[in-house]
């Protein structure tokens, strides 16, 4: 077996002991994929990063498969608007929930039905975070090319048919959303449905139907592909950290609108996002 050297972690401060290794003492534990000891009763660390490998303590039942733990800030987020809405967005400092844009009387462009809308507004709540209204929230998809992408560019929610090319992707990352400080929740579906079920424990990104999320064809797993991650508000712009356009005019237009702004998101083209 291949000792790694470097930092003393308790598998190597084991494995260095002078006290023989027996079954009692330690189990054979997959590293990604390499085959290392482990005590038991530790919580199992990277051997050579001494970082967590998994959350649980390694226990009797052998050998188990390790997962690492979720890195939240390459887990992007998307939420999609109309380039028409860039300038009010930027004016605002960020998104603003529903809500608080029916407060505004903003004029901004809706791509949504409006019938979902008003249910988010009046009849979903969260109730992990003081059972407000899902409309107090800015929603979040955890992929491009989302369900209501293909509704809306369908012209099924009175949009003209087509209409992906004006839409963008404003990208950020878990942890970007919560180092806001803002109240979050994860719906495991579409959150204005009777279907969600809301959490406000990061842990619980691992129960998202990942596969769902990321299906390319995704007829039979619509309502899990639609699950939201939901920042309670106002997401500041700051915290944007790039915008996926339809096409090199989608591109331009971006870049000409955030022409003199402090925050500039990377600007690409993502074809693969759309429709
Ligand atoms: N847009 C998404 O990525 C997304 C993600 C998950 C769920 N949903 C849900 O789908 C439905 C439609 O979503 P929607 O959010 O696009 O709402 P919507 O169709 O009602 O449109 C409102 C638009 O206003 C934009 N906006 C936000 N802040 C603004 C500001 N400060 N100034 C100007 N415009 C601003 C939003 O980006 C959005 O495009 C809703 O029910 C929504 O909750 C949307």
């Amino acid at each position: 077996m291949r000792v790694h050297k470097g930092r003393i972690s308790p598998a190597a401060a084991l494995l260095r002991s002078s006290k023989p290794i027996g079954v009692s003492d330690a189990r054979l534990v997959y590293y990604g994929d390499r085959l290392g000891l482990w005590p038991l009763g530790e919580a199992q660390r990277d051997l050579m990063t001494d970082r967590p490998r998994c959350q649980g303590l390694v226990d009797t039942k052998g050998v188990r498969e390790v997962k690492p733990p979720r890195d939240l800030s390459k887990t992007p987020i998307y939420h999609i608007a109309d380039l028409t809405n860039l300038p009010g967005i930027l004016q605002s400092g960020g998104l603003l929930s529903d809500a608080l844009l029916a407060k505004t009387k903003s004029t901004s462009t809706n791509i949504g039905h409006s019938h979902i809308k008003d249910r988010r507004m009046t009849q979903y709540r969260v109730p992990c975070v003081g059972n407000r209204f899902v409309g107090e929230f800015v929603p979040f998809y955890y992929c491009p090319r989302s369900p209501m992408l293909y509704t809306v560019n369908q012209g099924l929610t009175g949009r003209p048919v087509g209409c992906q090319s004006t839409i963008v992707h404003l990208v950020t990352s878990i942890a970007h959303a919560v180092g806001l400080g803002r109240h979050w929740a994860i719906a495991d579906n579409n959150a204005g449905s009777a279907l969600a079920d809301f959490s406000n424990d990061l842990g619980t990104l691992d129960d998202l139907d990942w596969s769902a999320i990321q299906a390319h064809y995704w007829r039979d797993c619509k309502m899990a592909k639609a699950a939201e991650f939901l920042v309670a508000d106002h997401f500041e712009w700051h915290a944007i950290q790039s915008i996926g356009c339809f096409d090199v005019a989608a591109a331009r237009r971006v870049r000409e609108l955030l022409h003199g702004q402090q925050h500039q998101p990377t600007v690409s083209v993502q074809q693969g996002w759309y429709y």
